[in-house]
């Protein structure tokens, strides 16, 4: 991802190549994923706008509540390693449908997202079929402190 050097993505420049990476990552991340009661592996991907991928995958625990989503896992490993500046994320999973994003994980999303330039969420199935969406179409009307 080096040469991915301060790009601006929007859906425009989220070129194949780059979405193709992205995804490969998220595959990556949920062959990590811990999920012994489930057994629904989610891997996750998020794009910084020098073009570095932080990676997360869903973290189950016997206390069913606890459990972490891989959409924030990876959003916190860019947080956590300085990194606001998320462009992008994908999402994958072994169903053979689309999974979005849940609902908790929208909104942590949504927290690091520019009105003017809304963080890309693109979902991938097992089959291959992929769609690309922005945060502000996933969460309109976000609720904000700000
Ligand atoms: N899960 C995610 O990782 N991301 C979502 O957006 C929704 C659900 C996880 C949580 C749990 O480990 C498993 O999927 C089944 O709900």
């Amino acid at each position: 991802m080096a040469e991915l050097t301060q790009i601006e993505v929007n859906h425009a420049e989220m070129t194949k190549a780059l979405r193709g990476e992205l995804l490969a990552a998220a595959r990556e991340a949920q062959a990590a994923a811990y999920v012994p009661y489930s057994n629904f592996a989610v891997g996750a991907a998020a794009l910084v706008s020098d073009g570095s991928i932080y990676r997360g995958c869903n973290i189950e625990n016997a206390s069913f509540g606890l459990t972490v989503c891989a959409e924030r896992v990876a959003i916190f490993n860019a947080i956590g390693d300085g990194r606001l500046d998320i462009v992008a994320i994908a999402v994958v999973t072994s169903a053979p449908k689309l999974c979005k994003p849940c609902g908790a994980c929208r909104q942590v999303i949504a927290e690091f997202s520019q009105a003017d330039n809304p963080i890309i969420v693109l979902s991938a199935s097992h089959s291959g079929e992929t769609e690309m969406q922005t945060i502000a179409e996933l969460l309109p009307d976000t609720f904000a402190l700000l």
